[in-house]
């Protein structure tokens, strides 16, 4: 079993559109047995929320249905039980590597690593942005956790 976290900064808009997007990939894979993904924040301000209604709503005409609730990071126990931390932008990747412990640094990763159309390093936040802001959110989710997915699955059989 592999288990993935997605983080952001508030666990409304991109890493639940993450886990989102990654869930229907492993399923439509046949791998939910295998792989465990969920994720959360760095800031816990928006803890017990659903998804931004914004988010959902573009998320459901691609097919993502966003159902997870907001949380916080846990320092101790989400650095230890998870094996792949995929952060979202430069602040977001800096803030989860200032919380970690050395050994479990190594986990940590920008989650634009594994984009292959878009050259993008960041997915930005689309809080305070329009609808292209949430439609560019999950344009490089799509292709970041296709490339995730691949990676997974080449580290397993190596
Ligand atoms: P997220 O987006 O980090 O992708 O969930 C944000 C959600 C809320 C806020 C900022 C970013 N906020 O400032 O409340």
């Amino acid at each position: 079993m592999k288990k993935v976290l997605f983080v952001c900064l508030g666990n409304i808009c991109r890493s639940p559109s993450a886990e989102g997007v990654f869930t229907k990939l492993v399923k439509d894979a046949g791998l939910a047995d295998e792989i465990h993904i969920d994720s959360c924040g760095t800031a816990a301000h928006h803890a017990g929320e659903g998804a931004d209604p914004r988010m959902k709503e573009h998320a459901l005409k691609r097919g993502y249905d966003l159902t997870s609730i907001a949380r916080g990071i846990d320092r101790k126990q989400d650095f230890e039980n998870f094996d792949y931390i995929l952060t979202m932008d430069n602040s977001n990747y800096n803030n989860v590597v200032a919380l970690a412990a050395d050994v479990d640094k190594h986990k940590i990763r920008r989650l634009t690593e594994f984009c292959s159309k878009h050259p993008h390093d960041q997915i930005p936040d689309p809080y305070y942005g329009g609808p292209e802001s949430f439609e560019l959110v999950l344009d490089l989710l799509e292709d970041a956790c296709q490339g995730l997915l691949e990676h997974i699955q080449k580290e397993k059989n190596s």
